[in-house]
């Protein structure tokens, strides 16, 4: 089986996070690529289990490559604050609870980190295209800058309002998707994916 994708390949984005949908949906949108979610599939969502973001984006995407026979990209991704050791990290979810609240995981990280002098903050993405032979490819993106507070904007979704990016005026949460993706660790990740695995 060869391991580049083709325009009009159908491809399964292993993703239930709405946020991260739309977001995938906007940079795959040139390459012409037929993209089914995994909700939209009924696919369950597996535990990530593992201690990595790599780690957690190929066990997602190799579950929906073995579960579909069709080639499958995941994103595992997060928030780390530089006052925390990095975290929440592959917490990043998590920190939300059952409610996926993130004005309170957002508090949370303001609240933990007030008593430390850091405020510098970093959104990773690890992207892995996995085929349902068990190839995998991965490749991650990074993007710096600084924790603020309060939250701004409503745009973006999770950690997005509390994130200012290096040599920005404005927060994730204040730019519309195009803007974001001129810096994000999302864009960053993907530019590599494509230039590795898109024909
Ligand atoms: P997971 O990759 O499904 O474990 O979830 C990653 C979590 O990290 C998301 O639910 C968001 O809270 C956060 N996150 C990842 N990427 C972004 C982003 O681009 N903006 C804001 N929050 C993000």
């Amino acid at each position: 089986m060869t391991h580049l994708l083709a325009p009009g390949s159908r491809l399964i984005l292993a993703s239930h996070n709405k946020g991260k949908l739309r977001e995938i949906r906007g940079l795959l949108q040139p390459w012409a690529i037929d993209v089914v979610s995994a909700g939209e599939l009924n696919l369950p969502e597996p535990d990530e289990t593992e201690d990595s973001f790599i780690g957690n984006a190929r066990l997602k995407a190799l579950a929906a490559a073995t579960a579909t026979g069709l080639p499958a990209l995941a994103d595992d991704s997060g928030f780390c604050a530089g006052a925390l050791s990095g975290a929440p990290g592959i917490t990043s979810a998590r920190w939300a609870g059952p409610e996926k609240d993130f004005r309170m995981a957002m508090q949370r990280v303001h609240t933990e980190s007030a008593s430390s002098p850091d405020r510098s903050a970093w959104f990773i993405s690890a992207l892995c295209l996995a085929w349902p032979d068990g190839h995998t490819e991965t490749f991650e993106g990074r993007v710096d800058g600084v924790q603020i507070w309060p939250p701004r904007g409503e745009h973006g979704f999770g950690y997005d309002p509390m994130f200012l990016p290096s040599g920005a005026s404005e927060t994730y949460g204040e730019m519309d998707q195009e803007q974001k993706h001129a810096t994000s660790h999302r864009a960053r990740a993907f530019a590599l994916l494509t230039a590795a695995c898109f024909k």
